[in-house]
């Protein structure tokens, strides 16, 4: 049995400009205005995850990642609705404004005087001010700071170590640097005994989409989803009240939509050698699928190749498929 968690999060206005000159026949300028209920789908298994590690009561870091766009912000958000604690989004800038802005935030949500000279200063305020209090620190877009400050691992660790560790606080880490949050997970980092669990966000599966498209029949649901997979943000820039065919207008085709060149992005923002991945890519795309001929056509070495298939396969991107014969 499915289990589709459903919870309404917020009532959303958006305004659609629609722009292509078909439609403007149909209906020379027309502003769409949504008024629906935006939901928040699925996730059931994620949330208890988190539900049951917060019940043990103890001091827990917990490490959450995955591609981006994939809904990891929306499920800290929602799990920690109900609870007592902090969220803090961090920038990829200079440590120091990071760490002042930090501590202001956190006194003024609080009301509390915050000295930020050192994250030392900062969590010796934190660790008095929680006692013995239930409560959740939550870091997201944490691989900003690892980029930025390599020694923010030991320095959290220290941290850890000394207060927090002795405290009830309930401490996540997120990040959508994918290579780099894995290596919070690995021995050599300072923080790898520290973490009490990892939860690596995966796409939504086939049976939420429907959430998305309440009135396409199954085959509209299968194309949708053969378009933009179980991505929550992709999902949502698709209108549920256009064809498919309009959606892909707008947004695959239309020079100012995410979609448009959001692929190329990430790969931008994440690998440092995007042209070759996305050479790869486009090569499996156009039905190349042995090791031999993918090298041939992209120039790779075939002794390299492999290191680089693998890291698409991490990341999401790429997938192994055998045929049923
Ligand atoms: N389970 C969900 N159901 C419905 N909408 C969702 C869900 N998860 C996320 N969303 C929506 O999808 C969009 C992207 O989600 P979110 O910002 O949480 O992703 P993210 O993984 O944090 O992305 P990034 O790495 O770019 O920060 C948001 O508009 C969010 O409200
Ligand atoms: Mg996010």
């Amino acid at each position: 049995m499915i289990i589709i968690k459903i919870f309404y999060i917020l009532a959303a206005h958006s305004i659609h400009i629609i722009s292509t000159k078909k439609r403007q026949q149909k209906i020379n300028i027309s502003i769409v205005i949504l008024s629906i209920m935006i939901l928040f789908v699925d996730r059931v298994d994620e949330l208890s995850f988190l539900e049951e590690r917060f019940k043990s009561g103890r001091a827990e870091l917990i490490v959450i990642y995955g591609r981006r766009r994939i809904g990891k912000t929306e499920l800290i958000k929602q799990f920690m609705k109900d609870k007592d604690g902090f969220y803090f989004l961090a920038r990829k800038q200079n440590m120091g404004l990071e760490l002042e802005r930090f501590g202001k935030k956190f006194g003024k949500k609080f009301n509390i005087f915050m000295e930020s000279r050192t994250w030392d200063d900062i969590f010796e305020v934190i660790t008095k001010f929680i006692r013995n209090k239930r409560f959740v620190i939550a870091i997201d877009e944490f691989s900003y700071w690892m980029d930025e400050e390599p020694a923010i691992c030991s320095i959290l660790q220290s941290i850890w170590d000394e207060s927090l560790s002795k405290t009830r606080c309930f401490m996540i880490l997120c990040g959508s640097t994918i290579g780099m949050m894995e290596s919070l997970l690995t021995y050599g980092n300072p923080l790898y005994g520290r973490r009490t669990g990892q939860w690596k966000v995966d796409q939504l599966s086939f049976f939420d989409v429907k959430n998305f498209f309440p009135n396409y029949d199954i085959e509209e649901l299968i194309k949708a989803y053969a378009c933009v997979g179980g991505i929550p943000q992709y999902l949502l820039e698709f209108n549920p009240e256009f064809s498919l065919k309009e959606n892909i207008e707008e947004t695959f085709l239309n020079k100012g939509n995410i979609l448009y060149d959001d692929a190329e992005r990430i790969l931008k923002d994440e690998l440092r050698e995007p042209i070759v991945y996305l050479n790869i890519m486009e090569c499996i795309n156009n039905g190349e699928t042995t090791m031999s001929e993918i090298s041939k056509k992209t120039k790779v070495d075939i002794t390299n190749l492999s290191k680089y298939i693998n890291v698409l396969m991490r990341r999401g991107l790429l997938k192994k498929e055998y045929p049923p014969t």
